[in-house]
């Protein structure tokens, strides 16, 4: 019951177990989306936009890198911008971060606005990827980069794996023809998978034209 309330507050949390979940995942993602990142350069001066900020772990990450640049984390979660605000409020205070509450579906930034648009174990939620594939793509700048990571990947030999949390969340777990398929079909270009091995880890990068 309390596994099942938690694991219900990754969509979109909230409440007392939205803030566990918030916890939880700032922790068991960080290993995850520190090898991410290393698929990526990050330049001086680059402007980030982390889609699916939840707990604002990966804009702090993604803050250290950046240099003079800045980063944007967003959430459609309210919880997941105060709990991020108050995690980074020293970026924020300084106009290195800034967090804002909107869907990947209709992003509040201007076309061309970003370097690298990053997106941690969110990809799953969206509620309508292609379309909202191209929202992302219409923020990045022609050349800026995209890092889609997830820890759920399904394999050809074990595909029932994530059976369960697929089931209670409503969620399919992602392929590497997956997602360099779907990636393809929003017009992206330079598309690249990689996994780690001994892990179920899966990161794509690809490239605006
Ligand atoms: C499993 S959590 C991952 C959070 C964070 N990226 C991390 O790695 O810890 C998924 C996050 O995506 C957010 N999310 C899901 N669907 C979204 C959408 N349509 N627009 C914006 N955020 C969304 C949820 O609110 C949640 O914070």
């Amino acid at each position: 019951m309390k596994y099942h309330k938690l694991v219900e507050n990754a969509a979109k949390p909230e409440g007392f177990w939205g803030k566990l979940m918030i916890r939880s995942m700032n922790k068991g993602h960080s290993a995850l989306t520190d090898w991410a990142l290393t698929h990526v350069t990050i330049e001086n001066g680059y402007r980030v936009l982390d889609v699916g900020c939840g707990g604002g772990r990966t804009v702090s990450k993604l803050c250290d890198r950046v240099g003079s640049g800045k980063v944007i984390g967003v959430d459609y979660s309210e919880l997941c911008i105060r709990k991020s605000e108050s995690s980074n409020h020293k970026q924020v205070l300084c106009g290195k971060a800034e967090f804002r509450q909107a869907s990947v579906s209709q992003l509040p930034f201007e076309s061309g606005s970003f370097d690298l648009v990053t997106a941690v174990e969110t990809y799953y939620f969206w509620p309508d990827k292609l379309n909202d594939l191209l929202e992302v793509q219409r923020v990045m700048r022609h050349g800026g980069k995209l890092l889609l990571v997830f820890e759920m990947r399904r394999t050809a030999d074990d595909p029932d794996r994530w059976k369960p949390v697929e089931e209670r969340l409503n969620i399919k777990a992602v392929s590497r023809s997956d997602i360099r398929d779907i990636l393809l079909r929003a017009g992206y270009q330079n598309i690249r998978t990689y996994t780690k091995s001994g892990t179920s880890w899966l990161c794509a990068t690809a490239e605006k034209e």
